[in-house]
């Protein structure tokens, strides 16, 4: 079993909570899992004090493997000048000095792919052709055991709920590419409540052999959850197993400053008989 801690959208910065940043290092601890997904928004405003903050809390974090992408909010927003020219100067300097990425653990090789998107996009994200090949050559090249696994900020599907929360452009062909290339699992943040879904929702045709999960995260320790997780912080829990991939969502209880048990969802893996586990999400509490 390969167990994956995704936490999202930490925005380092005037919406970082502090004590809920504490209890998701707390948590990540206890977890001890195989790999920690950090998929976007590390900072507010991508200042250097933020990037500095944040840099902080991933070395804190000791030795477990970590893969971050950066968001739309790890550019800089006001700073014109720095958009327009480097606008991932600081995340290069503090984070990473690449912004897509390959980090391989044992029984999985990840891919982050950076869609923030300064000089085209102000909230939502791009994906570029040449960023898809890069994926799909890196998997071409791994072993057949391993999962493969694309990290992405921004949500290649709409949220499931009241709130109008746009997909990225091109989400259905981005899929399809990412289906061609053998991956069977995405993580993304970016609309701060968290939600699992699978590809026929955007694409019906990948119904039955063909589904890749997406799991997208609320915002693991910033005040700015949204719609079912307004106020709230939460992040995923995922076990890759011989069949299924299970997420746990695990939500901040502000009374004990914990994260806790809300909800899972099991899926069966791509390729595996949809028969032998079907889709559910149990509410513990
Ligand atoms: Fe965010």
């Amino acid at each position: 079993m390969l167990t994956i801690l995704q936490g999202s959208d930490l925005h380092f910065g005037s919406a970082y909570d502090p004590e809920a940043g504490e209890a998701f290092r707390r948590a990540i601890e206890e977890s001890a899992p195989d790999l920690v997904v950090i998929t976007g928004d590390l900072t507010q405003r991508a200042k250097v004090r933020e990037y500095r903050e944040a840099q902080g809390f991933l070395g804190s974090l000791g030795d477990i493997p970590i893969v971050v992408t950066p968001g739309n909010h790890d550019v800089p927003l006001y700073r014109a000048f720095e958009r327009l020219l480097a606008p991932f100067g600081n995340y290069r300097r503090y984070i990473s000095p690449d912004l897509d990425t390959v980090t391989r653990v044992p029984g999985a090789v990840v891919v982050a792919l950076s869609t923030a998107a300064p000089h085209r996009a102000i909230v939502n994200g791009r994906l570029q052709p040449r960023q898809l090949e890069f994926a799909a050559r890196i998997f071409q090249e791994s072993h057949a055991h391993e999962v493969r696994i694309v990290v992405a900020h921004h949500p290649l599907v709409a949220a499931p709920d009241s709130e109008p929360a746009e997909p990225m452009p091109d989400a259905a062909r981005i899929l399809d590419a990412i289906r061609d290339m053998g991956a069977e699992l995405v993580m993304g943040g970016h609309f701060h409540r968290g939600f699992v879904l699978r590809s026929s929702a955007v694409c019906p045709a990948h119904e039955g052999a063909d589904e890749v999960v997406l799991a997208y995260s609320g915002t693991a320790t910033s005040t700015r959850g949204r719609v079912s997780e307004v106020s709230k912080n939460s992040f995923h829990l995922l076990m890759i197993e011989e069949d299924t991939i299970k997420v746990e969502h695990k939500l901040l209880n502000r009374d004990s400053m914990t994260f806790e048990f809300l909800c899972e969802t099991i899926l069966p893996r791509r390729g595996r008989p949809s028969g032998a586990v079907s889709s559910s999400s149990v509410l513990r509490r």
